[in-house]
């Protein structure tokens, strides 16, 4: 039964996919909430139901294919479409690489912001392809584009999302399927909880270039209504990005002096 749009929304129970999930719920979508703390997503869907929207919480953890399956299936067992697929969850753990635990740091945050990804898309896509549209937005990083020390894994992730969302891009356009990316700086949510940085120098996003999980939720919605193959904010850390990629060798060279050798004390 075709009914208003559907939006499925994985790390809705905090940040920015809970902001997200929200603002869609006011804007007439129909929003699935998945995430593994269902408690949060059943919060949520009151606070969406309350105000007149529609909102299913799904219990998903996105490092397991399995459970991502489940998700699409309820979806559709529920809703009967899925018209966006945003593929938000993730985390950050920023430490030196040598004291990164092999399977908590590595591999679950490859598992959780790459694989999730990656799997959660395929598994969406034959119902996206039979109806001959949808489309995939998928939370990348300006850690994408710039790599910094303590983001080894994170930036790989990151990296990866972009690299597959372009791929993906350039396979699923011809069935009319649409692929887009947001790349934020840093952004207030709980995500530097889960990070355990611990910083000598204190070097952080500046707090003028701090963003709101709700600004990154209206570059979303933005993204739905006008899909957008790399969408980069705040806007002007455009110039630092290029500066960056263009000139690795004295990037590499400010990255070493002002944060690694501080930071490991040499
Ligand atoms: N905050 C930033 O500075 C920033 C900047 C650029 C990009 N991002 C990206 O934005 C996205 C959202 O992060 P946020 O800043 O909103 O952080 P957040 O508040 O910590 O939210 C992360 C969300 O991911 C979910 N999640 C984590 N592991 C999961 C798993 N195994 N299965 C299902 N859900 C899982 C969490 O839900 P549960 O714990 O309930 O499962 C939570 O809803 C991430 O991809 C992050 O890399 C963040």
């Amino acid at each position: 039964m075709a009914g208003q749009p559907v939006i499925l929304v994985t790390g809705a129970s905090s940040g920015i996919g809970e902001a997200t999930a929200r603002l869609f719920g006011s804007r007439g979508y129909r929003v699935v909430l998945a995430a593994r703390r269902l408690d949060r997503l059943e919060a949520l869907q009151k606070e969406i139901e309350a105000q007149g929207g529609q909102a299913l919480p799904v219990e998903t953890d996105v490092s397991s294919a399995a459970s991502i399956q489940a998700m699409v299936d309820k979806t559709l067992a529920t809703y009967g479409q899925i018209d966006i697929l945003f593929n938000n969850a993730g985390f950050g753990r920023t430490k030196w690489l040598e004291e990164m635990d092999p399977e908590k740091d590595i591999a679950s945050q490859v598992q959780v912001n790459l694989t999730g990804v990656i799997q959660a898309t395929r598994a969406v896509l034959p119902h996206m392809i039979a109806r001959k549209s949808g489309h995939i937005i998928n939370m990348g990083s300006q850690a994408a584009f710039v790599a910094t020390p303590t983001y080894t894994v994170y930036a790989a992730t990151k990296f990866g999302v972009r690299g597959f969302s372009d791929a993906l891009r350039r396979e699923v356009g011809v069935w009319g399927i649409k692929v887009s990316v947001i790349y934020p700086g840093g952004v207030a949510t709980e995500f530097g909880q889960h990070t355990q940085a611990k910083r000598k120098t204190g070097i952080t996003t500046p707090k003028a270039l701090r963003l709101t999980p709700q600004q990154v939720a209206e570059a979303v919605l933005a993204a739905a209504r006008r899909p957008v193959r790399a969408r980069i904010m705040p806007s002007i850390t455009r110039v630092a990005i290029w500066f960056a990629t263009s000139f690795p060798g004295i990037n590499d060279w400010l990255q070493e002096k002002y944060f690694t050798r501080p930071e490991r004390g040499l």
